[in-house]
């Protein structure tokens, strides 16, 4: 066996610090029988254990269609026809029917020419980053992009820059140091995944616009919830022109698992033969592309899911505000309760965990050092009612660890 101590011994600094990440088997518990003896499938968001309501904000199936029946047999459908997994490449043999319509669909839902459906968000990001930019280009990130851009950058070999969070005029300094010869590519998201707080995209996108620069806009926690019909901010402020590359994942709102690119014809054409997770990897399963396809079916005709998801998490805000906690600048169904120290995050975790709340605690690398938190989630499946409770919960039990 080969000396595996240096591991031991820098799991055991990171236990120390609070930082060590351990995985937690959900419990099986989803089919419940009321009183009557009738049988219900519950979803991810609230769950039955051993007779208690568990609400689960650790989620992000923000419209509760993972479970969605629609969205199953859609998925279903998909598996019977087209069998468990694409079997090869896309551009070996593995482009099929679904994936053709998966992407005709994603890109009139995003409003672009065309789309490009990847095995994930996070292939999504670092395909097409690294495809765009290269050694003697530059990338403009905001300071808290997500890991899988960041990790799309350092393949690129370009060189980075980051700007302070939401800093316009930062993004400007940058953009006009830029050397003639090089191409410049913006990044941000749309909704950040951890604070919750919205870009200003329409400044950013005048920013790029007026000097030249493409601009990849992450969407994975706008997509279904924000903008029209759940289109994402990009639609809501019509900045399809502005916004060269749109990212997508199907994994969060869309309820099942994969990610996109949207964008014109020329940039699918260079992304099939540029992007590498792309290229070197299996074709998006086809149930994946059949539950979007059921996703997307339920979307269409329920315009006011995200809105209503939106006026929820509102009020639960301002509940948890109002109790005295930090949430940031959360404007979004992502509801941080920032803590700071990593010790006390993960204790306020497992004590709202034995109350039956689930709430992640976030720990540095994910977000600044200093800033742990707690990461909630509202979702579709969370009453009014859960809601309140857990509000009351979370301010009553972060009282006894003496966080108030
Ligand atoms: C902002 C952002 N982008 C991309 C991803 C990756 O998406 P996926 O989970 O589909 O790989 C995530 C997921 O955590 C995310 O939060």
């Amino acid at each position: 066996m080969t000396d595996e101590t240096w591991m031991e011994t820098e799991l055991a600094q990171l236990h120390a610090q609070g930082l060590e990440r351990q995985l937690q088997v959900m419990p099986d518990s989803r089919l419940w029988r009321d009183k009557s003896g009738a049988c219900h499938a519950l979803g991810v968001g609230v769950f039955m254990l051993d007779g208690r309501r568990i609400l689960n904000f650790s989620s992000n199936d923000y419209l509760g269609l993972a479970r969605a029946p629609a969205v199953v047999e859609a998925a279903a459908a998909a598996l019977r026809r087209w069998g468990a997994g694409a079997t090869a490449s896309r551009l070996v043999v593995g482009t099929l029917p679904c994936h053709a319509e998966l992407e005709t669909r994603l890109a009139q839902f995003k409003g672009y020419a065309a789309a490009l459906v990847f095995g994930s968000g996070y292939l999504a990001n670092v395909g097409a980053v690294a495809a765009l930019v290269g050694r003697h280009d530059r990338i403009l990130a905001d300071k808290l992009a997500h890991a899988s851009l960041l990790d799309g950058a350092t393949l690129s070999r370009a060189t980075i820059r980051r700007f302070q969070h939401n800093d316009v005029d930062h993004l400007l300094r940058l953009v006009r140091q830029k050397p003639a010869s090089a191409r410049d590519l913006i990044i941000t998201e749309s909704v950040f995944s951890m604070d919750g707080d919205l870009a200003p995209l329409r400044d950013i996108a005048r920013v790029a616009q007026e000097h030249g620069a493409m601009l990849l806009v992450d969407e994975a926690h706008a997509t279904g919830v924000w903008g029209p019909g759940g289109t994402g901010l990009i639609g809501e402020w019509r900045l399809q022109q502005a916004v060269s590359v749109a990212m997508g994942t199907l994994s969060k709102a869309l309820g099942a698992y994969g990610g996109f690119i949207a964008g014109s014809e020329t940039l699918k054409r260079w992304l099939v033969n540029r992007a590498r997770p792309f290229i070197f990897s299996t074709g998006l399963p086809p149930p994946c592309a059949g539950a979007v396809l059921g996703a997307l079916d339920v979307l269409e005709k329920n315009h006011c899911l995200g809105a209503d998801l939106l006026r929820r998490a509102d009020v639960f805000r301002k509940r948890l505000q109002a109790a005295g906690f930090n949430t940031g600048g959360s404007v979004s169904q992502i509801v941080p309760v920032i803590i700071g120290d990593n010790q006390k995050t993960l204790a306020l975790a497992r004590r709202l965990r034995s109350h039956g709340i689930l709430a992640a605690a976030i720990r540095p690398p994910t977000v600044p050092a200093g800033t742990a938190r707690l990461r909630l989630s509202v979702t579709l499946e969370h009453t009014q009612e859960d809601l309140d409770r857990a509000a009351d919960i979370l301010a009553t039990t972060a009282r006894e660890e003496g966080l108030m």
